[in-house]
């Protein structure tokens, strides 16, 4: 049984983590991600200018005290209390009132009143669920009309440029490789055999920490969303590779240096390289 993910972000490390994560960009010590989708996040509010924000899974609160600070109406809930104590230690550094971040659930949020967000952002936050299409139904639910739901994915199609057991997991499952005849699906093993296994490398990423987590299709994103009412007005990538994840093993600052360069949100290669991506949705 996989393990919820408020309760793994509760844990000690991921606290400290999430709040240096957005603290000066330093190639040397980690990939800047977080910091390049909170920039998506930033010129979307910019360009939309939402009244009154919730953002909701928000962690040690590090965006949130970023958007307060840019003049927008925001507030947030995690449901890690562990991360809204850090978070209300962060708020009290930053001289804003604790009142900004609470305790609660975005798969049921009990403090929110529907009908009366103008801007929900889920960064990071709602594919950590056991049940997608509800928790987005949940969200829409709080926002007035024609208000707008922001939120990260991770990219399904990333698999397929990753080269390693991703991709053959996303192979074996589009080529339905199980109903093939005995000799082809040899031939086919064949080919696949060598690509790599992140087994054997040491970074753990939150599939092996077995931890819930979905991953979604930038190419679907849209239909899936509009069943739900919710018009999808942009897709934005985000951590781009310029090679598969393994390179990252043999020269981590090179790598992460062309991948910093690469950064596009509109490049339509993101469909590929880039392992997450930012929906910008409104409800209709
Ligand atoms: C990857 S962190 C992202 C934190 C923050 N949004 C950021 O970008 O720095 C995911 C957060 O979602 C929270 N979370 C997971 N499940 C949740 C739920 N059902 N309701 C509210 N928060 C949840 C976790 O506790 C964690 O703080």
């Amino acid at each position: 049984m996989k393990t919820d993910a408020f309760k793994f972000f509760n844990k000690e490390y991921s606290i400290d983590e999430y709040t240096e994560l957005y603290k000066k960009i330093r190639l040397d010590i980690r990939y800047p991600a977080n910091v390049k989708r909170l920039e998506i996040f930033i010129n979307l509010l910019k360009k939309h200018k939402p009244k009154k924000i919730i953002d909701a899974g928000c962690g040690a609160g590090m965006p949130l005290i970023q958007i307060k600070k840019k003049g927008f109406n925001i507030y947030g809930y995690d449901k890690a209390k562990n991360m809204v104590l850090e978070a209300q230690q962060n708020l009290k550094k930053n001289k804003l009132s604790t009142d900004l971040i609470f305790y609660d659930d975005f798969e049921k949020p009990k403090k929110i009143k529907d009908n009366s967000m103008d801007c929900i952002l889920g960064m990071g936050a709602f594919f950590y669920t056991r049940n997608f299409k509800k928790t987005i139904l949940n969200q829409k639910s709080k926002l007035k009309k024609n208000g707008r739901l922001i939120f990260s994915l991770r990219n399904r199609l990333f698999d397929v440029a990753t080269l390693n057991n991703y991709t053959k997991n996303f192979l074996d499952k589009i080529y339905e490789v199980k109903y093939l005849k005995k000799e082809w699906k040899k031939k086919y093993e064949n080919l696949t055999k060598n690509f790599s296994d992140r087994k054997k490398y040491k970074l753990k990423n939150i599939d092996e920490e077995g931890v819930v987590s979905l991953v979604h299709n930038p190419l679907t994103i849209t239909n899936e969303m509009l069943e739900l009412g919710l018009k999808c007005e942009g897709i934005y990538f985000y951590h781009y590779h310029p090679l598969p994840p393994v390179f990252e093993n043999f020269d981590q600052l090179y790598f992460r240096k062309i991948s910093w360069k690469m950064e596009n949100p509109t490049d339509w290669r993101g469909f590929l390289l880039a392992s997450g991506f930012v929906v910008d949705c409104k409800k209709i």
